[in-house]
């Protein structure tokens, strides 16, 4: 099986023609590099019953909000998950059942049960919900399996290597790679991107935003329950619950932005990131780390065990981004200390800007002079047609409905063949946030190089994210 497949994927690779997936995309651009060109599938999009055939790799509490919405919109079905715990695939088919549609075949029993269900299975779409250490190597074996649209969860990576992996085998195997980044989605971050290219903040200068969320009653928990109750135990690691399994490690071992897509991604589209213009130089500072065990201390004592733990993460990160164009963008990282959530969205031109911290536009000549006005307003004049057209089926969905749009936007492009709407080099210029602040921190704050995964593409690339 292993190797008829791999030699199948070999030959559809070499020849580079042959299926019927592989008709020329007429949303491309003529003049982008074949090495994007269409995925390479298979067999058609949902051949049998015309379904769009599903499969989950990591079946958590994010897996079971991507099923809501895969199963919400019609012509999907769910043929097969995986999950190294019969407790997560138990809790998951039981999820699924509410919907009445028929359960899907599990996989499970070691750390790389997916390769065999990626061998085994026929899919149109994997989705990738596992923790941030296995994002690539679950990718890779997905694209290479010959799954034509893979969908992996955020950060896509955690390292510039990992980011050069997701790119070289995406454009090889010439299956897409999409990172579901539904802050993209977002109401508010999709008008403005509606304003960006009706000009009405002028030619871009600055952006800034981050991931700032007091996530320490999610970075430790009693095993139980996803979040930290006071007064209850205290973990993290193998016997803690969720996230606070494996995210919290990250904060032991790594020092910089090790989540930076909810906040770059709508940035890097306002900015034609990839298409027109990208990143060049990051230098990246943290503050000391205080917050991870001031926590332990005050609700498990000085004698807890985890108060020896050292935490290498600086409560605060900050990375400052130069892109070709010349825009400047600050990036801030904020998971330890007590603060509410925001994502401290801002996006400034010659003509005007949003912040998102306040709700406040300015549009020059439009607002009273030095005075805000609320986004309400001009958000409701400029909601992204995605938004007003699917409004009440988006609504019902999690997250504000930026989750349901965003699936719908990705299913559109499986159904339609289309190139992934944050495709592989978004992903890896993204992501390669955090292994560059990484460095940038270790140098004491020095100017490290972006690598350009494009490979000089952006520069002809036109954007295609929710035209
Ligand atoms: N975009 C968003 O708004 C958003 C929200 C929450 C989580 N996430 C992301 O989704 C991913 C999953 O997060 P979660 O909250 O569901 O975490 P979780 O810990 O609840 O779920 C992860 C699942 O992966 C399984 N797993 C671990 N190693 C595996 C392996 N080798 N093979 C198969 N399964 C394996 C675990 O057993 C677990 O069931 C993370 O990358 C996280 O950053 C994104």
């Amino acid at each position: 099986m292993e190797n008829s497949r791999r030699s199948f994927i070999k030959k559809v690779t070499v020849a580079g023609i042959g299926t019927a997936g592989i008709a020329l995309n007429s949303t491309l651009s003529a003049s982008e590099d074949t090495k994007t060109s269409e995925p390479q599938t298979k067999k058609p999009a949902g051949k049998d019953d015309g379904k769009l055939r599903f499969g989950f790799i990591g079946t958590g509490s994010r897996c079971r909000e991507h099923i809501n919405n895969v199963i919400a919109i019609p012509g999907n079905k769910i043929v097969a998950i995986c999950d190294i715990k019969q407790s997560a695939l138990d809790n998951t088919l039981k999820h699924i059942a509410r919907f009445n549609v028929a359960a899907p075949k599990t996989y499970t029993g070691s750390e790389r049960a997916f390769e065999q269900m990626l061998n085994n299975e026929d899919f149109d779409c994997v989705i990738i919900a596992s923790p941030w250490e296995w994002h690539v190597p679950m990718s890779v074996a997905a694209m290479k399996a010959g799954v034509p649209y893979v969908g992996v969860e955020v950060s896509a990576a955690n390292t510039v290597e990992e980011c050069w992996d997701l790119v070289n085998v995406s454009e090889a195997t010439g299956n897409q790679l999409n990172i579901m980044e539904n802050v993209c989605y977002r109401r508010d971050c999709m008008a403005a991107l509606t304003m960006v290219r009706q000009g009405l903040f002028g030619e871009l200068l600055h952006g800034g935003c981050g991931y700032q969320h007091d996530l320490r009653d999610v970075k430790f928990n009693d095993g139980v329950n996803y979040n930290y109750k006071k007064g209850g135990e205290l973990r993290m690691g193998p016997t803690a619950f969720s996230e606070a399994q494996w995210r919290t490690q990250h904060s032991v071992t790594r020092n910089g932005d090790i989540y930076p897509t909810h906040g770059i991604g709508p940035v890097a589209n306002c900015m034609d990131i990839n298409h027109g213009n990208r990143f060049l130089s990051l230098s990246a500072m943290a503050t000391q780390s205080r917050g991870l065990h001031k926590f332990i201390v005050d609700n498990g004592g000085e004698r807890h065990p985890l108060a020896k733990l050292r935490f290498n993460l600086g409560d605060i990160v900050t990375s400052m981004i130069k892109c070709a164009n010349g825009q400047t963008i600050i990036v801030t990282h904020d998971t330890n200390s007590p603060r509410p959530y925001s994502l401290g969205f801002r996006i400034q031109g010659t003509e005007g800007l949003w912040m998102n911290d306040g709700e406040h536009v300015y549009v020059q000549e439009q607002s009273n002079p030095h005075r805000w006005d609320s986004s309400e307003e001009w958000f409701k004049k400029y909601d992204h047609k995605l938004w007003s057209t699917l409004d009440a089926a988006a609504r019902e969905a999690g997250h504000g409905g930026m989750d349901y749009i965003m699936m719908y936007d990705f299913i559109d492009a499986i159904r339609n063949k289309k190139r992934a709407p944050m495709d592989c080099y978004d992903a890896a210029a993204w992501s390669a946030i955090s292994g560059l602040s990484e460095m940038s921190i270790a140098r004491g704050g020095a100017v490290v190089d972006f690598p350009d995964f494009t490979r000089g593409q952006w520069i002809n690339r036109q954007p295609t994210f929710a035209l």
